[in-house]
């Protein structure tokens, strides 16, 4: 494996950043050469700082090896002059900045040449993310690496071709864990229909999410078509409710058009 980058920069430590934080520190990367950018530090990234020893929002500094941005998108405006010392003409820039590309990100930090687009999703925060990352040319092998290692620490991490099919990425991971809670609530909804009290509807529904999900979890090398097939006996229930998910007009059709209009907006809001 890659080794971890000698110096890094976060700019925005919120949700995603923190929780991106949390998993480097916690995988070794030396706190030592992290500076976090926050204008305003919430209380634990205060406490982090005071614990790990990260510099937090020092004066000045020299370019590091990557720069991380995860700022909102519409931040990014007023946070690109402050930030633009960061990017030197050799530093990684890696952005999970959602909608914003990578012509978008060279215009803005015109030093830096090497750029990654990274799509995230929120279970980053425990450690479960699924991420994809477009690189431009000018990113060597050492900065995929060290890009792979930081993702990695926080998820699963792949690598996409072209840069257009972050859309895509976005529409399935990256929106993707709302599809589940959504999940949820359809099957606790469909449970109250067929008579069961609303409140333990919903335990059961999420409880069989959750472990589903952790069984799966588990047996990363069997196909989710298997797991689905040991729990269905031909001819029993499952397989009857399966008739419906599955037939025409079925659960495929509709996530293949979920993902598509989420894929179409991804794409309006990039330009
Ligand atoms: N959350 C998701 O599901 C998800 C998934 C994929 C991608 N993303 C992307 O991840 C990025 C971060 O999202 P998030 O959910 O982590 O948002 P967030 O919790 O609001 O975090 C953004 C952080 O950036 C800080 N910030 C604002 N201006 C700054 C500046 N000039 N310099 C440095 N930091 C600054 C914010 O501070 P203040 O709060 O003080 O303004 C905030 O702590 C977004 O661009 C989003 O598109 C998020």
């Amino acid at each position: 494996m890659t080794k971890w980058p000698r110096t890094l920069a976060l700019a925005g430590a919120g949700k995603m950043g923190g929780a991106m934080l949390r998993g480097w520190l916690d995988g070794g990367l030396d706190p030592a050469g992290v500076t976090v950018v926050e204008p305003h530090p919430a209380p634990e990234l205060t406490a982090l700082q005071r614990q790990r020893g990260f510099a937090l929002n020092p004066d000045g500094g020299a370019a590091p090896d990557v720069l991380v941005l995860a700022v909102k998108p519409q931040a990014l405006e007023a946070a690109a002059p402050t930030l633009q010392a960061l990017a030197g003409p050799s530093t990684l820039v890696v952005s999970i900045i959602a909608g914003k590309t990578i012509a978008d990100l060279s215009a803005r930090f015109p030093p830096a040449k090497a750029f990654v687009r990274v799509m995230p999703n929120t279970p980053a925060a425990v450690g479960r993310g699924a991420a994809a990352g477009a690189a431009n040319a000018a990113v060597s092998d050492l900065q995929r690496g060290w890009t792979a290692r930081l993702m990695r620490a926080v998820g699963i991490f792949e690598w996409v071709a072209d840069e257009g099919l972050i859309d895509a990425v976005t529409a399935l991971s990256g929106s993707g864990p709302a599809y589940a809670f959504a999940l949820v609530e359809a099957m606790a909804k469909a449970g109250e229909a067929v008579g069961l009290p609303a409140d333990l509807a919903m335990r059961l529904a999420r409880a069989t999410v959750e472990g589903a999900g952790e069984l799966m979890y588990r047996e990363p090398t069997a196909p989710a078509a298997t797991l689905r097939q040991n729990v269905t006996s031909p001819g029993g229930t499952t397989a009857a409710a399966l008739g419906v998910l599955q037939g025409a007009d079925g659960l495929d059709a509709l996530m293949e058009r979920a993902v598509t209009a989420a894929r179409d907006r991804a794409r309006q809001l990039s330009g």
